[in-house]
């Protein structure tokens, strides 16, 4: 049993004493101990690769700030990897992949990743619940289709993705096939998450902003949903579609528990259209440079236009790895103590 299970009931809809809270990149470079660990690996995906660092980042949040919940430590590009697709990590650069998608040949040559494929993110789930100790759920996750189909296009980060998009426009169907093939292997590597371990999940649909609307549903929304039907049963799953801010309608009729929402979606908006489902964020990152008394307003006008229940604190996106780890922690506690009605 869970000593900590507020971020569980929240998703779920059921009644909260207060809101949980976790922060998006938690683990990660706000933290000097983060860096500190970092340094012992060889690299970013060595890293990654290390099921005893993974564990002792992905406490470390926990220990540290106080957050209700802890995310494995691990990227999303681990699935093009086990696809047949390896990237590689560029300091101060981000993701490079050497080969990229462009023809049907190379779509047939990937493979349907399996669980066991990823065996070092399921030792790391492992061993983070055993060292976690019931405190607080851990959070597994992937990246949405659409988001992993863009990088195996586009080779690296882009403003546009426009590689990736003029793939969509100008080759759909085999644009299907993959997103396919991405949404077959998250789907096994989210079961192996779950079976693990993970008592909540998270799709991370960080580029799904460069999409039309109807683009967004097509070759997006259409695979999360399918990915929430699978995993919905066994643990709740949250969609965090950035920038997509008209589809919060749409994404509440998947079967997803909770949605992410970013920086520009107005909180009484969102909980118009969302339905019964659990909301999760928004606050702007960027509010972590700002002084404590200007935080703490921003906060409470958040926390009391999303309500206490069926919502989970959040940023509207990941920490920016240049806030003041005293902001976090700060921004943390005024979640923590406020006084809800
Ligand atoms: O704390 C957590 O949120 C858990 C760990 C986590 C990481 N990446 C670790 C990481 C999670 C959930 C991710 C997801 C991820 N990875 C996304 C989706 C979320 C989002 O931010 O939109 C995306 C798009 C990626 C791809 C990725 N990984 C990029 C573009 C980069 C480089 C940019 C950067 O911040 O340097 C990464 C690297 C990465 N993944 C870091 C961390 C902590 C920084 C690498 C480092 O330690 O130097």
């Amino acid at each position: 049993m869970l000593k900590n299970d507020l971020l569980l009931r929240a998703a779920k809809g059921q009644e909260v004493e207060r809101a949980p809270i976790w922060l998006m990149r938690q683990a990660g470079r706000v933290l000097p101990e983060y860096r500190a660990t970092r340094s012992k690996a060889k690299n970013f995906i060595e890293f990654v690769k290390n099921p005893e660092l993974a564990c002792e980042v992905t406490i470390q949040p926990v220990d540290i700030l106080g957050v209700d919940a802890a995310i494995i430590f691990s990227d999303i590009l681990v699935i093009p990897e086990a696809m047949g697709l390896p990237y590689q990590m560029i300091e101060a650069k981000g993701p490079w992949f050497e080969n990229t998608i462009k023809t049907k040949a190379d779509v047939d040559k990937l493979r349907i990743a399996e669980a066991g494929d990823l065996d070092y993110v399921i030792k790391a789930l492992q061993l983070t619940k055993k060292e976690l100790n019931d405190r607080v759920p851990l959070i597994g996750f992937a990246g949405a289709p659409w988001t992993i189909f863009a990088y195996m296009i586009e080779g690296s980060g882009s403003k546009t993705f426009s590689k990736a998009k003029q793939f969509l426009y100008t080759q759909p169907e085999l644009a299907h096939q993959l997103l396919e093939k991405i949404t077959q292997s998250t789907i096994n590597y989210l079961k192996g998450q779950v079976a693990a371990g993970a008592n909540i999940l998270q799709l991370f649909d960080s580029w799904a902003g460069v999409l039309s609307e109807q683009m967004f549903y097509e070759f997006s929304l259409k695979y999360m949903s399918k990915i929430c039907d699978a995993l919905s049963p066994l643990v709740p799953v949250t969609v965090f579609a950035k920038d997509a801010h008209y589809a919060v309608q749409k994404i509440s009729e998947t079967s997803c528990n909770s949605i992410g929402l970013d920086w520009t979606i107005n909180p009484l908006t969102a909980r118009k259209q969302a339905g019964t489902k659990t909301l999760q964020g928004n606050a702007d990152p960027c509010l972590l440079y700002a002084n404590e008394k200007k935080i703490i307003e921003e906060t409470h006008s958040m926390l009391s236009a999303f309500g206490k229940n069926r919502y989970i604190c959040n940023l509207g996106h990941g920490l920016y790895p240049d806030i003041d780890k005293q902001k976090v922690k700060f921004f943390v506690d005024v979640v923590k103590d406020y006084k809800w009605e």
